[in-house]
C-alpha cells in the first residue's frame, strides 16, 4: 500500500509506523471491530470528502450495533477526518476510520475491553483498475452466500462479517474473475464483495432492497438520488440470479470500486457498458469532482490547506 506520514490515533496523529496495537486486542480475536470506507477526491475548489457525514453516520450506527460506545462526537471524528488529510498533504485519497475492541480482556465477552478509534488515510487509485472502470470487469457468483440478517446484522459494517466477503473474493478471483456477486440465504442476488449491485432491464434501474442482506451502501443512495435526477425509473426489489445473465446492463457501487460496469457474469457476455452504466458513471465522478449540481450536498472540502496545520 501506498503509505502516507501520520495516522490518527485515539485523539493524537501519530506517525504511520507508530498506530500499532497490541497483539492481543479484542478486534484481532474475534472481529469486533467496525469501520469505514470513504473517499476523498481531488475537486474543483480544492481537495472534498465524498459524503462524509452520511459515513460517519454508518460509522456510528454500526458500533451501536455491536454495543460499542463511541468515544468522539460526530463533529470531532469530522475534524479528525479533515486533520489526517491535511497534515498528509493528500489529495484524492482512500480514508480508513476504525472502532475497536482493544487490548485488555479476553473471551467473547466484549463490553469490558476498552474501544479504540482510530482514522489512516493513503493514496489508494481506482480498485478494480481504470480498465475496469472503462470497460467492465468479469464477475463470478460465488458458491458463498451472502451472511443473513438472522446470523449478523448486514447493514453494519464491521470487522467480522468480511470474513464472509473474502471467502466468496479468494473463490472467484482464484477462478479467474476480477468480483465475487453474493446471493443470499434465499438465494437471491445480494452485494458484490465490497460492493452494491444494479441492473438495468428496459429502462429500468434495479436493486436489491435493504432486506435482501445488503449493505447499505453509500455510493448506491447517490446513484438511485442521480437516477431519479435524471428521470430514469428505480426498482428496489429481490433479483433472481438469472436476471443477471440477460440484463441490458449491470454494474456495481461502493466506496472502494466507485461505478464500475460489469461486462460478464459467469459465462454470460454482457458487452461493453450500456448508456445508463455511462451517464450514471460520469454523474458520479462529476458529483465526486465538484462539477455536478449535486456536489454542493455531497462535498467537504478541506478547509485547512495541508501547510498551515502542524503534523
Ligand atoms: C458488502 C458491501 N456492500 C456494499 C458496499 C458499498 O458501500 P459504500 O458505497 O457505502 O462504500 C460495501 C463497501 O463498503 C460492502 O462492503
Amino acid at each position: 500500500m501506498q503509505e502516507a506520514e501520520k495516522i490518527w490515533m485515539n485523539g493524537e496523529l501519530v506517525d504511520w509506523a507508530d498506530a500499532k496495537v497490541h497483539v492481543l486486542s479484542h478486534g484481532l480475536h474475534y472481529g469486533t471491530t467496525v469501520f469505514e470506507g470513504i473517499r476523498s477526491y481531488a475537486a474543483d475548489k480544492g481537495t472534498a470528502v465524498f459524503r462524509l457525514d452520511d459515513h460517519l453516520k454508518r460509522l456510528e450506527r454500526s458500533s451501536a450495533m455491536y454495543h460499542m460506545p463511541m468515544p468522539y462526537s460526530q463533529q470531532e471524528l469530522r475534524t479528525a477526518v479533515h486533520a489526517v488529510i491535511s497534515s498528509n498533504g493528500l489529495a484524492g485519497c482512500y480514508i480508513r476510520p476504525i472502532v475497536m475492541r482493544g487490548y485488555g480482556t479476553m473471551g467473547l465477552f466484549p463490553l469490558e475491553a476498552p474501544v479504540d478509534v482510530a482514522i489512516a488515510a493513503w493514496e489508494w487509485g481506482a480498485y478494480l483498475g481504470e480498465d475496469g472502470l472503462r470497460d467492465g470487469i468479469r464477475a463470478k457468483i460465488s458458491s458463498w452466500r451472502r451472511i443473513g440478517s438472522t446470523t449478523i446484522p448486514a447493514t453494519a459494517k464491521a470487522g467480522g462479517q468480511y470474513l464472509n466477503s473474502i471467502l466468496a473474493k479468494i473463490e472467484t478471483h482464484k477462478a479467474g474473475y476480477q468480483e465475487a456477486i453474493l446471493l443470499n440465504e434465499a438465494g437471491y442476488v445480494a452485494d458484490g464483495s465490497g460492493e452494491n449491485l444494479f441492473l438495468v432491464r428496459d429502462g429500468v434501474l434495479i436493486t436489491p432492497p435493504v432486506q435482501a442482506s445488503i449493505l447499505e451502501g453509500i455510493t448506491r443512495a447517490s446513484i438511485i438520488t442521480l437516477a431519479q435526477d435524471e428521470g430514469i425509473p428505480v426498482l428496489e426489489r429481490e433479483v433472481a440470479r438469472g436476471e443477471l445473465y440477460t440484463a441490458d446492463e449491470v454494474f456495481i457501487t461502493g466506496t472502494a470500486a466507485e461505478v464500475c460496469p460489469i461486462n460478464e457474469v459467469d459465462e454470460h457476455p454482457l458487452g461493453p457498458p450500456g448508456p445508463i452504466t455511462q451517464l450514471l458513471q460520469s454523474r458520479f465522478f462529476a458529483a465526486t469532482e465538484g462539477r455536478d449540481p449535486r456536489s454542493e450536498e455531497w462535498l467537504d472540502y478541506i478547509v485547512a490547506p495541508a501547510s498551515t496545520l502542524s503534523p
